[in-house]
């Protein structure tokens, strides 16, 4: 994915999404609608750094995930949802904002389905999300959606979690293994020599770069550039022996 720019700008909120944690808002923009996840959430534009960053990834590997772009949020701008706390993450998300495509007739995948899916499909997310350290793809927490059979992955804002305190990440930190089976596609560990084999040569350095070239430089703290280079050296080490 090349650099993400500020494009569609809202027009209009529509609804809130209930179901996650985030407050998503679905919005008009001057480009259509999208699902917007806002800047202002108390949890910070972290997530949203890890969002543009693995969706990046995933669709690297040939995963399904909705396509992204920054959309800028206005002062005031009209919603059709008078929620006062609504407003207020308005008011606090006035700038950029992380848009995704809208899946329009997708649902979240449910329990009964879990099992169903295909085996390669699982290993590969499973295989993502220990690499990107997912913290939020569990039986209780699938993130996964559904349309006309293609499996969706969504909500990668809890990944990257060594992120949230640079000051602690040392040089061992990138070889912590992932707990496997806590996650939704545990059953499908068997698999991930071989998905690693195929999939880790399409995240090569240069593709870590343009998944992390894609976040604002607003996110990244006070030195961009270097926190950058942090993110490729942190992932290159995962890929390369940390993941297991
Ligand atoms: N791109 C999307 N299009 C339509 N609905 C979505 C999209 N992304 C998420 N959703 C719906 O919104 C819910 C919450 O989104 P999610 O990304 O999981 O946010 P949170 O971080 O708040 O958990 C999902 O369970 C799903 O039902
Ligand atoms: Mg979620």
């Amino acid at each position: 994915m090349t650099a993400l720019s500020a494009g569609p700008v809202v027009t209009r909120v529509v609804s809130r999404e209930r179901k996650g944690s985030s407050s998503p808002v679905v919005a008009d923009t001057t480009e259509g609608q999208w699902f917007l996840k806002l800047s202002g959430a108390s949890q910070g534009v972290l997530p949203l750094v890890a969002e543009i960053i693995v969706g990046a990834l995933a669709e690297a590997i040939g995963l399904h995930v909705p396509a992204r772009t920054l959309v800028a949020l206005p002062a005031g701008v009209a919603s059709d949802d008078p929620n006062d706390e609504l407003r207020d993450l308005l008011d606090a998300s006035v700038g950029c904002n992380l848009g995704f495509e809208l899946l329009v007739n997708a649902r979240d995948l449910t329990p009964p389905e879990f099992a169903r899916v295909e085996v390669t499909t699982a290993a590969r997310v499973l295989w993502l999300d220990a690499v990107v350290q997912n913290l939020d793809r569990t039986i209780h927490n699938p993130n996964l959606m559904i349309r006309r059979g293609t499996i969706w992955c969504i909500d990668h804002g809890a990944c990257l979690p060594f992120h949230h305190d640079w000051g602690a990440v040392t040089e061992q930190m990138p070889h912590r293994p992932y707990d496997v089976p806590s996650h939704l596609f545990a059953w499908a560990a068997d698999l991930l020599p071989d998905v690693h084999a195929q999939y880790a040569p399409a995240l090569s350095r240069e593709v870590l770069r343009e998944a992390v070239a894609a976040v604002p430089d607003a996110w990244l703290g006070s030195d961009p550039a270097r926190r950058r280079e942090g993110y490729v050296a942190f992932l290159f080490k995962r890929l390369h022996g940390g993941w297991r």
